[in-house]
């Protein structure tokens, strides 16, 4: 077995190859929303949503070739919501993946065509799988309700609606947490089980939701501590906006030992998984992360 960096470049390289090829169906688009969804999706990125699908995938036994649409479709979808996410109605930042955001470089009418695009072409492609069966429409119904108004946008509407908010609320800041940020990184995890006949379903389930909150303190607390060079993105963002994050609500000790707990939940969830040994350690990498 190969150690866990390896592993992670191969399961990156595939997917580059994957993302490489589909992108191949902008070239038809008008050219300049072409070059702006390109520019979204294309470099900088950890990618590791697509990583936890292939990975959740491996471990359970399916084929690389039964969800490689959707890995990129979960990408496309993640990218689209950073590209919105930097809006300047939004959380107006200027640096995204190490280089300027979307809107800064194609100006705001192109960021926000280009996440449209992002979206509608993640469903468009994990369409265009060649065997399209009742597992896959089980996957892309709950890639689409992760993503939509009961997911991850409902997340950033509570994000927005309690910026600079007197109330500090650890229910709402969950809430906020669970759909801004968990159900993408669910979405990746549990649609690997939905393709495997639902196998491992609840432990999966209960590793993802708390690996994605873990995430999210995370994010957290790199805006705190982190510099622009090693997160490519404007840190100290959330004070200034009046955020309602981890620090907020429990402080920076706090809030490191909130991450402790969320990451000793991974664990334990993964614990009775066979060939669990790639989650463990990039759980292990998620704990860690300077990025
Ligand atoms: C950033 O996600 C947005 C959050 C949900 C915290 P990532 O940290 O995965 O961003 P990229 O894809 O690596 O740029
Ligand atoms: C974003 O959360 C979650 C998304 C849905 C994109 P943040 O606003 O904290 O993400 P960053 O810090 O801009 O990456
Ligand atoms: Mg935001
Ligand atoms: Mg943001
Ligand atoms: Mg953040």
């Amino acid at each position: 077995m190969l150690n866990y960096k390896d592993q992670y470049s191969k399961y990156l390289e595939y997917f580059n190859q994957q993302l490489d090829f589909a992108v191949k169906s902008f070239c038809d688009a008008p050219e300049l929303l072409k070059n702006a969804m390109e520019y979204a999706v294309l470099d900088g990125g950890k990618r590791i949503r697509p990583v936890l699908l292939l990975a959740t995938a491996d471990m359970l036994g399916v084929d690389f070739d039964d969800v490689k649409e959707f890995a990129v479709a979960i990408e496309c979808v993640h990218s689209y919501s950073l590209v919105h996410d930097d809006l300047p109605a939004m959380d107006n930042d200027d640096y995204r993946r190490g280089k300027l955001s979307t809107h800064k470089k194609f100006g705001e009418a192109f960021g926000i065509l280009a996440g449209d695009g992002l979206l509608n072409f993640a469903f468009e492609y994990a369409l265009s799988k060649k065997t399209f069966n009742e597992h896959d429409g089980r996957a892309l119904s709950y890639l689409a309700n992760c993503s939509g108004s009961l997911g991850m946008i409902a997340g950033q509407v509570l994000d927005l609606e309690n910026e600079k908010s007197e109330t500090v609320s650890e229910e709402i800041l969950y809430k906020i947490y669970e759909n801004k940020t968990a159900k993408l990184i669910m979405a990746p995890i549990m649609i690997a089980s939905i393709l495997s006949g639902n196998r491992e379903y609840d432990k999966l389930y209960e590793f993802s939701y708390n690996l994605g909150v873990m995430f999210q303190i995370s994010d957290d607390i790199l805006d705190v501590e982190g510099d622009i060079e090693t997160i490519g993105k404007t840190p100290n963002k959330d004070a200034q906006s009046g955020k309602l994050t981890a620090i907020k609500v429990f402080g920076l000790e706090g809030a490191k030992a909130r991450k402790q707990r969320h990451y000793d939940k991974c664990i334990n969830a993964l614990d009775g998984i066979k060939n669990n040994e790639f989650l463990v350690e990039l759980t292990n990498a998620m704990f860690t992360r300077k990025k």
